[in-house]
This record gives structure tokens, sequence and C-alpha cells, in this order.
């Protein structure tokens, strides 16, 4: 007898989309034009499409983090700035062997979310592409359109799912860019199921011992610049110096593009607090990959 298997329809990113301010859920709601926007039931508030993509991202942002709204979109322009010019600094892209330790390091399972994926139209060169799970990316950068994977308009902190939903989470570079890294990983303990995984990729600029903010500066700047220059040459290489150096840091960041470097032990008792065990831990081409399994 030949028994025919019913595979189980992966799931719908739209489906499980609910208001990221108060948990409730959304409804389709046909714009006139032929658009469509996502609302609460109460009709309250709305989240709009753009370019084919649902915008969960509020607007005002809630207090406090409206406190520092501004100051984070012009970090987040200043860094688009960077991933247009010179995408190839960015793991998402650059594929060879930090990328493929990431990905045999991390554990992804069932149904996957990386947060902060990237602006890029592809899945990043660190989700092997081989393991049989389903990947939805959000970033709060729209990026290239449209996308060769499900994807969504959304910040850390707020995310827009229910609560117990993935099976694995994905962090990679983008800690350091978020306006308030712990509530984004309290975020992250919410929506992953019991026995989760979270997988993280750090760029810790201070491990153990805190060291001046301009040496720091200075070490990425130098670290960049030669890899522009190995693969667009010097004078490419220096153009990018001299555009990057004209962009402003905004006051209260620690540099053009990034809010804050969190430190190891400040993400690890942050992921402790929030239900996280079982760390386990790998240094690569300067980053830590940290990975931990919800209680
Ligand atoms: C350096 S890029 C890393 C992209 C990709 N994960 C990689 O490793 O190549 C940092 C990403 O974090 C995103 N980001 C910034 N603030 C965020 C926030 N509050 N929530 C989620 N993602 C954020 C940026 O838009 C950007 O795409």
């Amino acid at each position: 007898m030949n028994l025919i298997k019913l595979k189980k329809k992966p799931p719908k990113l739209e489906e499980n989309l609910v208001c990221p301010l108060s948990g409730l859920p959304l409804g389709l709601r046909p714009e006139s034009g032929g658009g469509a926007a996502l609302v609460t039931p109460d009709r309250r508030i709305f989240y709009p499409r753009e370019s084919g993509v649902f915008n969960l991202i509020p607007d005002p942002l809630p207090s406090p983090l409206a406190d520092k709204a501004a100051l984070w979109r012009q970090l987040q322009e200043n860094a688009m700035l960077g991933y247009e010019m010179a995408p190839f600094l960015n793991l998402f892209a650059t594929g060879g062997p930090v990328a493929r330790y990431l990905a045999a390091f991390m554990d992804l399972r069932g149904l996957v979310l990386e947060v902060g994926c990237g602006p890029q139209r592809g899945v990043p060169a660190y989700i092997p592409s081989e393991n049989p799970v389903v990947y939805w990316g959000l970033d709060p950068l729209l990026g290239e359109q449209p996308r060769d994977f499900p994807f969504l308009l959304g910040m850390a902190e707020l995310l827009p799912f229910g609560s117990a939903v993935f099976d694995s989470l994905v962090y990679c570079s983008c800690l350091d860019h978020m306006i308030d890294y712990a509530q984004a990983l309290r975020q992250a303990a919410r929506v992953l199921k019991p026995g989760g995984c979270i997988n993280l990729a750090l760029d810790l600029i201070e491990k153990s011992e805190p060291r001046p903010a301009w040496l720091d500066k200075i070490r990425r700047g130098a670290s960049q610049t030669l890899r522009a220059t190995l693969r667009k040459g010097p004078l490419w290489a220096l153009n990018y110096a001299l555009a990057m150096a004209r962009l402003n840091t905004p006051h209260g960041a620690a540099d053009p593009f990034h809010w804050r470097f969190p430190t190891l032990s400040g993400v690890k008792n942050t992921l402790q607090e929030a239900g996280f065990k079982g760390f386990v831990e790998q240094q690569r081409g300067g980053l830590i990959f940290l990975r931990a399994y919800k209680d």
C-alpha cells in the first residue's frame, strides 16, 4: 500500500503578525488604490504596506524608545550609505569562512526568524541553504525589494509576533545598532518556544577590559579600509574611507553607525535574566558567536 505523505504547509508570515504595541491580532484592511494595511480589531492602529512589505514599526515609537528615535534614525541613514557603498563589509554578503563558521555554529530548526537581517535582497550568506528550516527576516530598513524570502519592516525591541512562535532566532551584528538591546533580548525570550535557540554574532569592542572609544574607532576604520582595498583597490577604498569620515556621529552614539557596543557579560546577563540557559560561545574573525536556549 502506498502511503501518501501529507506535508504540513509552511506558516505564512502575514498570518502570524500581531500589533507590536498591544499584542492584539491584526486584520487585513484593503486600501483605496489597491493597497492593503493591517489593522487592530478596534481599527484604531494600522500598519501600512510599503513596496509590498508590511511596516510594523509603530509611528510614533512608544516611550522611552521615542526619546532616542531621531538619533537612531540618523544612525540608520548613515549605515544605509555604508551598506549601499560597500555591502561586502557585512557578513550577509561576504560568504567566506566566517559566514561558514557561523552557519555551522548556529542551531537552526523549524521556524526561524532573523532579526536585523540586513537590507539585501537574498538570504544572508550565513544561513545554511541545505537546512530544512522556514526562514523569515525582519529589519527596519526596506532595502532591496522584492526580497527572496518572507520579510517585514520591524524593530527588535517591538517584535510583532505572539508568544512562543519561533523555534530559532538569529541576531547577527545588529545588537549594537539597536536603541535598547536588553528590551530586544526580552522580546526574543517572549517569541521563542520553550527549548528554542537564540543565535547571536556580536561585534564586541569591549570584551573584558574597556578600551578608549577613539582606539576602537581607529581599529575599525583601519580594518574596514584594508578589506575595502583588498576588494576594490586603494583608490576606491580611499574614497570610501573619506565618505564615511564625513558622516556625523550623533551626540550619544559610539560612531556614525553604532549606538553602543554591548559587552559579552552584559549580553549574557541580560539573556540569563530573560530566561536563557545552556550558553555556547565561540570566537571567529573578530566576532563572538553565542547561542543559548530558552528554559
Ligand atoms: C551591520 S547590519 C547586519 C546585517 C546582517 N545581519 C549581517 O550580519 O550582515 C545591522 C542591521 O541591524 C538593523 N537594525 C538596526 N536597528 C535595529 C533594530 N532596532 N531592530 C532590528 N534591527 C535593527 C539594521 O537596519 C541593519 O540591517
